[in-house]
């Protein structure tokens, strides 16, 4: 205890206040168990935003971190690396035919996706820069990733922000299709709305949203941020958006932060060739983005979601969690609705509950709630079963307790 608040003391004088960090010191995870400096154990069904999607201290990602630093650290984009290529690859793979830039999280994924879709129009129309979002959204916090976000919350003590960022209410295909104009230039989306509390939209708005891109031109983004490498029980959400014809919806453009790195710092832009291909030498760039270590380790995450069928068992857990949640009869007069994919999973009470996540936390569980009042699980997609279980018994317990 004493060392925890000499801990929690020095923070206090070093390090800027901007999150709201519960007064606890994680020293050390392993799987899906997290544990303090006071040595008490927590399940992790949120997995640090969702990041570490293999859990914490994963042998094969140690391993693959360990043989990467002893080989190349880092040397900069001037030079090809193996890594990243390796990355690129699994993307065309899981994905679709594509190419890659890589950065270091979300926000700078969506930035430059949003920049390479005002390049496309550069020499053509040059006029076409608005990028439209939709209300409730999240995309990051830099000025032009603020101006994207459809939460005026997270915009307040920062304006002005970068014009030609429209926003409109999701899910709705009239009002979207209402505020294309002349000077739009893309669409962004999150195949389901993580921060603005795992929101879905009908089977048929995606594609109707593709539709609309093919027919004027448009870029579409797919902001697979949250959705993205297996959470919702695909390798990407947007592959439950089907065609009217078969097969799946493709975005122009998908990006990639949180799990794409396990847990390291990687944000991926992912362009289909013909758009990827304006982003010629001088258009964008950054020092460390594709880091060999931080890429080996992207390249083992998708290897080991593979290789130990893990978006079987992401599906099997899901499928779980509904039935177990949805007929659990002490917390079921308290739930609005419960809803996601996967294991990307929102429980929307009717009112916000008061210090829920430090009743939780006493209670040895580590989650999150967002919008106010959806409590968010996003654990490790290798969770074993009965971690699960436990964790599911104790966030039932946690809510019929709020
Ligand atoms: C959908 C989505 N896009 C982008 C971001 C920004 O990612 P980062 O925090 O890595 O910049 C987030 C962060 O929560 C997100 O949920």
């Amino acid at each position: 205890m004493f060392q925890t608040q000499q801990i929690l003391d020095r923070a206090g004088n070093v390090l800027i206040q901007n999150y709201a960090r519960q007064p606890i010191v994680m020293a050390r995870g392993e799987g899906s168990l997290l544990f303090d400096t006071d040595g008490r154990r927590y399940i992790d069904l949120f997995a640090g935003f969702g990041a570490a999607i293999l859990g914490h201290c994963h042998p094969a990602l140690i391993d693959a971190a360990n043989a990467q630093a002893h080989q190349l650290w880092h040397v900069g984009n001037t030079y090809h690396t193996e890594p990243q290529i390796e990355v690129a690859e699994r993307m065309n793979r899981f994905a679709f035919p594509g190419k890659a830039f890589f950065c270091h999280s979300g926000l700078e994924a969506n930035e430059a996706a949003c920049k390479l879709a005002r390049l496309r129009y550069k020499d053509s129309s040059p006029r076409r820069y608005k990028i439209i979002s939709l209300h409730q959204s999240f995309h990051g916090r830099s000025l032009a990733m603020l101006a994207t976000t459809g939460n005026p919350k997270v915009k307040v003590g920062f304006d002005p922000l970068p014009p030609g960022f429209v926003q409109v209410d999701p899910g709705d295909f009239d009002k979207l299709a209402a505020a294309v104009d002349s000077e739009t230039a893309a669409i962004i989306i999150e195949p389901i709305q993580g921060e603005g509390g795992i929101n879905l939209y009908s089977t048929d708005y995606p594609q109707r949203v593709r539709d609309l891109c093919d027919k004027l031109g448009l870029t579409l983004i797919f902001d697979e941020v949250w959705t993205g490498c297996g959470r919702t029980g695909k390798w990407f959400a947007h592959q439950y958006f089907s065609k009217s014809g078969g097969g799946v919806i493709t975005p122009d453009i998908m990006t990639l932060g949180k799990a794409v790195g396990g847990g390291l710092p990687v944000g991926v832009m992912f362009a289909k060739p013909d758009l990827a291909n304006l982003m010629v030498p001088g258009t964008h760039g950054c020092t460390l983005g594709g880091n060999p270590i931080c890429m080996a380790v992207a390249r083992t995450v998708f290897d080991v979601i593979e290789k130990e069928n893990l978006l079987d068992h992401v599906n099997a857990l899901s499928e779980f969690a509904l039935a177990r949640l949805s007929k659990e009869t002490r917390i079921a007069p308290k739930v609005a609705a419960i809803r996601g994919r996967g294991v990307m999973l929102g429980i929307e009470l009717k009112t916000p509950p008061e210090k829920f996540l430090e009743k939780a936390l006493e209670r040895g569980l580590v989650i999150n709630l967002t919008a106010q009042k959806v409590i968010r699980l996003a654990p490790p997609v290798n969770i074993p079963q009965q971690l699960w279980q436990q964790g599911l018994d104790t966030l039932i317990d946690t809510v019929a307790a709020v």
